[in-house]
Formats: C-alpha cells, sequence, structure tokens
C-alpha cells in the first residue's frame, strides 16, 4: 500500500522556520520518520511538498483515485496555512473521497485565534495537532488501522 503525506505552503522551511515553535528538524527528516514507520506497516509513503494550492488539490486527486483503485490507504495532510483559508482543499478532499488526517506540528489552538478554524477538519478522518512530526507517524498509523478495519473507502 501507499500512504500520501502532502505537506502545504512553507512547510519546505521546516528546520530553519521559527525553530522555537516548529523545531529543528527539517522537512527530510520528517519524511524519513513516515517511511521508516510505513516501511514497519510494509507500505511506502509518496511524501510531498508544494507551495500551491492548485496543486495540493491535484495531488488530493491523485490520492483518491489511488485509494478508489485500493492502492492507498489515503493522505496525512498538513496543508499550513491553506488549512485556514482554503475551500478548495476542503473540496477536493470531499470531492475524490480521500480519507484525510489533518496534521499541525504545533498545537494551533494554543496560538492565534485565526489558526482555531480549519476548513479542512469537518472533512477529515481525524485531526493531530500539537506532537511535533510524531502526529505524522501517528496520523500513518490510523490510516492504516481504518483501511484495515473498515476498507478504505469508508468515510
Ligand atoms: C501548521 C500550523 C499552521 O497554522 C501554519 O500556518 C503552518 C504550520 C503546523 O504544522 O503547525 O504553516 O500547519
Amino acid at each position: 500500500m501507499i500512504v500520501h503525506v502532502l505537506n502545504g505552503p512553507n512547510l519546505n522551511l521546516l528546520g530553519q522556520r521559527e525553530p522555537g515553535l516548529y523545531g529543528r528538524e527539517g522537512l527530510e527528516e520528517v519524511a524519513a520518520r513516515c517511511r521508516s514507520l510505513a516501511a514497519s506497516l510494509g507500505s511506502e509513503v509518496d511524501f510531498r511538498q508544494s507551495n500551491h494550492e492548485g496543486e495540493l488539490v491535484t495531488w488530493l486527486h491523485e490520492c483518491g483515485a489511488d485509494v478508489a483503485s485500493g492502492r492507498s490507504v489515503g493522505a496525512v495532510l498538513n496543508a499550513g496555512a491553506y488549512t485556514h483559508t482554503s475551500v478548495a482543499l476542503r473540496d477536493a478532499i470531499v470531492g475524490a473521497s480521500v480519507p484525510v488526517v489533518e496534521v499541525h506540528l504545533t498545537n494551533v489552538h494554543a496560538r492565534e485565534e485565526f489558526r482555531h478554524h480549519s476548513h479542512l477538519s469537518p472533512v477529515a478522518r481525524g485531526v493531530v495537532v500539537g506532537l511535533g512530526a510524531t502526529g505524522y507517524e501517528l496520523a500513518i498509523r490510523a490510516l492504516h488501522d481504518l483501511a484495515r478495519d473498515h476498507g478504505p473507502l469508508e468515510e
């Protein structure tokens, strides 16, 4: 199986960007952690990052097609700031029937008010916030458990 891990804007700067908040681990290290956990579950990670909303929409469509064909368990999605602004990403999750676990490195609820609302949470299978890169690992495990227990297509 594949597990998609999709990262949104500014996450390419992880490690340099506000390290007091986001830590010193770079995105490549997060990817390595994801690959190693997925391998222990017998899966491969398709790990991507984009600063462009439309590209993330396209990737969600691709993930939905892979889920429909039984090749993917779904997507871990850290949409960065698009979480708080993007109706297009929400529509892509619903339109392409993607099982998504929304992840945020930081506890968005303990931060500025504008980060408290997510357009994605109501259409996500689950949400993990505030646990750093461990959140990605928990989300990967959850997507595998959900696919095994309910079948990848069931919402
Ligand atoms: C983030 C939280 C968002 O509010 C922010 O815009 C990000 C990162 C996180 O992982 O904590 O870019 O998604």
